[in-house]
């Protein structure tokens, strides 16, 4: 069942302490990538719950969104679309700063990637104090396109994230601390 899916999940996600800082348990999403079964499940529960909702792009944050991004897209017949660390994308794009515990980061996206007329999901392994989804939202937003929901494979619920994300829904699927 759904339980012993995420319970699977949960328990392939290795968390190392103090990694890149003192202080921060890091969620590590390779091992959940070396167990086959567990990153089937991952995949499936996001294909169940978008395959009917008429998707039409699947947006992935660097880095680990372009792990779990593509796969969801292929199997709901959606266009992947990359959003990026500045400077990597090559055609015209439009912009979003934010701000992360020390300075700031800007995240890309492709100009014409994202249509008016599109119904949009976002991707990211985990959510912790919620900046990099909102980049990511205002970007599929200022084109006009529907955003769905954010879906991530981890929520760090005490960093309190979901609150910066306003009516915008988050789906994920385990939670850490
Ligand atoms: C991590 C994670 C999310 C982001 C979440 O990425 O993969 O993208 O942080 O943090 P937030 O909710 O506080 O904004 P990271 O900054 O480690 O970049 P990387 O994926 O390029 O390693």
């Amino acid at each position: 069942g759904e339980e012993a899916r995420i319970r699977r999940i949960s328990s392939s996600i290795r968390v190392i302490p103090n990694f890149p800082k003192a202080g921060v348990m890091f969620q590590d999403i390779t091992t959940l990538l070396l167990n086959p079964k567990a990153f089937r499940d991952t995949i499936d529960l996001f294909v169940e719950r978008y395959r009917d909702k008429r998707i039409s792009v699947v947006a992935g944050i660097e880095a680990r969104g372009f792990i779990f991004g593509p796969p969801i897209a292929l199997a709901i017949g959606a266009k992947f679309v990359p959003l990026r660390k500045p400077k990597k994308l090559p055609g015209e794009v439009i912009s979003e700063d934010y701000s992360l515990e020390y300075g700031t980061d800007r995240m890309e996206m492709h100009v014409g990637a994202v249509q008016p007329h599109d119904r949009a999901i976002i991707i990211d392994d985990l959510i912790a104090t919620g900046g990099t989804l909102c980049a990511a939202i205002k970007l599929i937003e200022r084109v006009g396109a529907e955003m769905v929901e954010c879906a991530c494979v981890i929520e760090l619920p005490e960093l309190k994230g979901r609150e910066k994300l306003g009516d915008r829904p988050l789906f994920v699927l385990v939670k850490g601390t």
